[in-house]
């Protein structure tokens, strides 16, 4: 059996999990495994989900919140709406100021942790989607200056390429303790990754 029959096998069995169990999307089981081996989203959690739609993330973190914390949930797609009621969808471009303004006003001012599994709309020119997702890196570290409390966390999809490298050093200008992780459920021919940084510095904004 060859090793793309095992990858795509294996991509499957998550697809199937993923319908089984009711999540909206494979990529539940990528936050699951981060979560599960950092253990940064917790109970009464105040969470900011950006690029959210199914909403396979946001599903996840409601039931690691619990009835104290909130969601934030935000994409160009509808959300549709979860059973819990500590979870606002958000339709719009987070890169705008407009949305940027309703994200903050959503949360009041404060989420203590920022999730981010974004992705540009893909032309297939590697180094143009790659300098893309780092514009939208980048969108997202601006939105922790605005919101995340000192001592939060990020987690956030990018790609490797050309920007991958400058992308992690601006990550790390602003968190004390950055990891790069690629869960199980990640497909391994897929250039995505995910850092997961702690220790929010603060904003620099000022
Ligand atoms: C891989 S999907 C997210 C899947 C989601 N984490 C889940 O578990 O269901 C990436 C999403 O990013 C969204 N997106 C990309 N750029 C965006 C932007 N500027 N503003 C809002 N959403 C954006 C896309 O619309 C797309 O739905």
């Amino acid at each position: 059996m060859t090793k793309q029959w095992n990858m795509e096998r294996k991509h499957e069995q998550y697809y199937k999990m993923a319908k089984k169990n009711k999540y909206r999307s494979r990529a539940s089981y990528k936050l699951k495994q981060i979560n599960k081996k950092f253990k940064l989203i917790k109970p009464g959690s105040y969470v900011l989900d950006l690029g959210a739609a199914p909403g396979g993330w946001s599903q996840v973190a409601l039931e690691i919140i619990g009835n104290e914390g909130l969601v934030v949930g935000v994409d160009l797609q509808h959300i549709k709406s979860f059973e819990e009621e500590n979870f606002i969808g958000i339709k719009g471009d987070f890169t705008s100021e407009e949305i940027q303004k309703k994200i903050v006003r959503s949360l009041e001012g404060k989420a203590n942790i920022v999730l981010s599994d974004a992705s540009p709309k893909l032309s297939g020119i590697k180094d143009m989607d790659n300098l893309r997702a780092a514009e939208l890196a980048e969108t997202v570290l601006e939105i922790c200056d605005s919101l995340l409390e000192r001592n939060g966390s990020l987690i956030m999809k990018v790609f490797q390429g050309v920007e991958f490298q400058n992308t992690l050093k601006k990550i790390k200008k602003k968190f004390r303790n950055v990891k790069t992780t690629k869960p199980d459920s990640s497909r391994k021919k897929s250039i995505e990754m995910y850092v997961v940084a702690k220790g929010f510095r603060g904003s620099t904004r000022n």
